[in-house]
């Protein structure tokens, strides 16, 4: 989602400012712009469309300084157009603004000021900021930041410069991520550490309800009343290096983390199994067995891919741990009020750490009083750090927008999670002892998945003009064909559905016609013969049946139109191995169909508003 980029320093700011914004593509955008400052003169460029459109409009006028601050706007108030694209300044063009997340008494405010004569020149929710920021200033731009944000209600993380200020950024969080860092060069200011790779050896990320001034030489840090703070500068994490935004001999970014699954599932599980006593374990967690004995209930919850990963893990938690799971959408979650006792823990799920909805149903919880865990990607992010306690992923970065190595490193640190957790009820040593050895092998049966890739290719060519296609799988891959079926319309957008097989005949199965494949994940299990059964439903009415399976399996075979082999894995691993074949069907429909893969329309790598 939108993303921030700032620089004051000892060089020209609009290269450095550009390169943030490219690193910062991936995230999900519409427009894109920047302001630069030379003497008492702001130079705002900006522009709709991709960034090529801004390098553009800078070559015909360029923007010199050695301080600005840029943005990529994913569109919330107002079209994504030139008008709308930040930064947004107040009518005299002396203070310039970029903001993520949302002002909610905006069109309020806006009210006001138009009353007072002020003159909107966009739809946007921050132009009300930059209006409020210059009402209020009186020679002091960090004074006047903090004194327009006491009237606004909502979530920011957001960036000001002043032209009477020359060399001065002023920056200010509420809900929405951002790391302040210093470098050889100057002061850098980003929405997402991995913008500044390369550039910064610490980093600060900013509290909710913090403010800072940056200059070239100075970084000072206030609390929301300006009472000065302490800067706790961090080392910028390991995995922030130049290489990072490296697609290698990859097309995609979506291909290469697919492919990186294998890998990303051993570093999530490297140091993890404890051998010596059959089960998992985890540095961050921050409750002792005795604590976790005591837990009778969890709430998982998390949005899109992450609540699919979540559903997985009811299965899991139910089936080795034997705890009651409920698994809940955090955008639902975090407005209601369900029971909960001392006794129930809330798990959130999230690659980004800085989901909105996520973050709040965990500030919730925690007011609430419930113990909070976090499963979580990207060291150091919002959600990481609110959490009491949690498992990283260590699954690499992943930039393309739609999920996938994040999917299957999720379900993997779920599982050892339902394996510790049974360990310390009623798992036997010989079970914990079974359960680490079919994970060690886990890697290698997702490489062997690999092996469908040829076929998924050209069935990809038999259905890439289709309108629309069901996925369906039942117990533990019931997730997995929500999972599949997102993956499609995300990147290919064909409209696609996720079902319980058997509900299929509850009213979707109106929808199938021979021009509607239907996705069936039919490997080996416990229900096998019952989705054999929903296969001959779907064949009875003409629909085409694409069917995943586990090695060779006949029976499936003369069922279907396709058949995609995967290897042979227990039940509780299946997901993890059968969304492979998704993923990479979803990959080359949308190839075939000439869309943007690692750049879907209308879509977000992190959904930093509600
Ligand atoms: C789909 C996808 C999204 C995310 C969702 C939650 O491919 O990536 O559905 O899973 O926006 O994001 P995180 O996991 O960052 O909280």
């Amino acid at each position: 989602m939108c993303g921030i980029i700032g620089f004051t320093g000892r060089c020209e700011a609009a290269p450095i400012l550009l390169e943030g914004l490219r690193r910062l593509e991936y995230r999900g955008y519409d427009s894109a712009g920047l302001v630069t400052g030379t003497g008492r003169q702001l130079h705002v460029r900006k522009k709709a469309g991709r960034l090529c459109e801004l390098l553009r409009l800078l070559a015909a006028q360029p923007a010199a300084g050695c301080y600005g601050i840029g943005h990529t706007r994913w569109a919330t108030h107002g079209p994504a157009n030139d008008r709308n694209a930040h930064p947004h300044t107040d009518s005299r063009g002396w203070i310039a603004v970029v903001h993520n997340g949302v002002i909610d008494n905006y069109a309020v405010l806006r009210e006001q000021l138009q009353r007072q004569g002020v003159v909107f020149r966009s739809d946007t929710d921050t132009e009300v900021l930059a209006h409020l920021i210059a009402r209020c200033y009186q020679g002091d731009l960090v004074g006047a930041v903090q004194q327009a944000l006491q009237l606004v209600r909502g979530t920011y993380g957001l960036a000001v410069v002043c032209q009477q200020e020359p060399g001065i950024i002023v920056a200010a969080r509420l809900g929405s991520p951002l790391v302040i860092g210093s470098g050889r060069a100057g002061r850098y200011l980003a929405s997402d550490a991995h913008a500044l790779a390369g550039w910064v050896d610490k980093l600060h990320y900013l509290e909710d309800g913090q403010i800072c001034q940056l200059s070239g030489e100075d970084c000072e840090l206030f609390d929301q009343r300006l009472a000065p703070l302490t800067i706790t500068l961090q080392d910028a994490p390991g995995e922030l290096t130049d290489g990072l935004l490296d697609k290698g001999d990859y097309p995609h970014f979506m291909l290469k983390e697919i492919y990186e699954q294998p890998e990303a599932l051993t570093n999530a599980m490297r140091g993890r199994l404890h051998e010596a006593d059959a089960t998992a374990h985890f540095g961050g967690l921050n409750l002792t067995a005795a604590q976790l004995r005591q837990v009778e209930r969890i709430i998982i919850t998390g949005c899109g891919t992450s609540y699919y990963a979540g559903l997985v893990g009811e299965y899991l938690i139910e089936e080795l741990a034997r705890l009651p799971v409920e698994v809940e959408y955090a955008s639902e979650l975090r407005y209601r009020h369900p029971p909960l006792d001392r006794h129930t823990i809330l798990l959130a799920i999230t690659q980004s750490g800085e989901t909105a909805d996520t973050l709040a149903a965990v500030r919730e919880a925690k007011r609430r009083g419930q113990i909070t865990l976090a499963i979580c990607n990207v060291v150091g992010s919002s959600i990481a750090r609110e959490a009491d306690g949690g498992v990283y992923l260590h699954a690499g970065p992943e930039i393309g927008v739609a999920s996938t190595k994040a999917f299957t490193a999720q379900c993997l640190v779920l599982t050892l999670l339902a394996l510790y957790l049974g360990r310390l009820r009623h798992l036997s040593a010989a079970q914990g002892q079974r359960i680490l050895q079919e994970l060690r092998a886990l890697p290698e049966a997702v490489r062997a998945a690999f092996a469908c890739h040829t076929q998924v290719k050209s069935i990809a060519e038999k259905y890439a003009h289709v309108h629309n296609a069901l996925y369906l799988g039942r117990q533990y891959l019931y997730p997995v064909a929500l999972e599949g079926a997102l993956k499609l319309k995300e990147i290919s957008y064909i409209h696609a559905e996720g079902y319980p097989a058997a509900e299929m005949k509850h009213g979707p199965i109106a929808l199938v016609d021979e021009h509607t494949p239907s996705v069936f994940l039919v490997p080996r299990g416990q229900v096998f013969d019952k989705v054999l059964a929903n296969m001959q439903e779907i064949k009875a009415r003409g629909g085409p049946i694409i069917a995943v399976v586990s090695g060779h399996d006949p029976e499936v075979a003369a069922l279907a139109d396709d058949v995609i082999s995967i290897p042979h894995v227990p039940e509780y691993l299946q997901p993890i191995v059968a969304v492979v074949p998704l993923q990479l069907l979803a990959y080359e429909m949308a190839l075939l169909r000439g869309c943007d893969v690692d750049r879907p329309r209308h879509l977000a790598k992190s959904v930093t508003v509600e």
